[in-house]
């Protein structure tokens, strides 16, 4: 008898690049699990921080190997508890970003990651975004997509999310963490965000999500 086996799609890109919402509704349309990685190296910033962990990646590593669950909802979104609690709310602001962007650069944290990242993938398929999953995380997978998008054009999406979500934002200090951001994940030593090998790539400056998921589900052939 032969198994079905689950699919996976990637979507890579840099931060604010869109790929978020690509990857949200395109699990959505196609009933497939979702993660957002981003969600996984933001946890490991918030609780270092939180913890005062970032002198040791040993004890910080105990520490999520005795604490951190990733876990579906009902809509098949993966999310993240630390001590039993879900932790989404402290992890969308721009500091964590930039945190999370330098705990990721530390090899234990990637290798214990990928572990988790690897739990995720269950029938009928999985969606999961961020810098390496085409090319290091799932590199056989079925389908792989590298969304881009103009800095500037970044920078103000991100500065209308912060204000429509009522925060307080600068859209000067946003362009210049996102730079900072893009530069680390660009050049840092293992997993650089790279438009994986047989990626797809979709320049999202001036496309809105509809328009692109439609393109996506005219390549996307089960
Ligand atoms: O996608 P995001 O902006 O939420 O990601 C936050 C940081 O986490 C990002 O700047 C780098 C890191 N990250 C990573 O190194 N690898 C991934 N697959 C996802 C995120």
């Amino acid at each position: 008898m032969k198994h079905k086996m689950a699919r996976v799609i990637t979507i890579d890109g840099l931060a604010s690049s869109g790929k978020t919402s690509i990857s949200k509704k395109l699990s959505e349309k196609l009933g497939y699990y979702f993660l957002d990685s981003g969600i996984l190296y933001r946890s490991v910033a918030y609780i270092c921080l939180t913890e005062s962990l970032e002198h040791s990646t040993d004890l910080l590593i105990t520490n999520l190997e005795n604490n951190l669950e990733v876990i579906s909802d009902q809509t098949k979104h993966y999310k993240i508890n630390y001590k039993g609690n879900d932790i989404a709310d402290h992890l969308y602001n721009e500091e964590i970003g930039v945190l999370a962007s330098i705990v990721s650069q530390k090899p234990e944290i990637r290798e214990y990651l990928m572990k988790l990242q690897h739990n995720c993938v269950k029938l009928p398929g999985l969606v999961a975004n961020g810098r390496d999953m085409g090319s290091k995380v799932f590199p056989h997978a079925d389908f792989k997509l590298f969304i881009t998008a103009e800095l500037a054009v970044r920078a103000s999406r991100r500065f209308k999310q912060l204000v429509d979500s009522g925060k307080e934002a600068s859209l000067e200090k946003i362009t210049s963490q996102l730079t900072e951001r893009d530069k680390n994940d660009k050049n840092r030593k293992i997993s650089p965000l790279i438009a994986p090998a047989g990626s797809i790539e979709i320049d999202s400056s001036h496309l809105n999500v509809d328009r692109i998921l439609d393109k996506i589900l005219e390549l996307y052939k089960i």
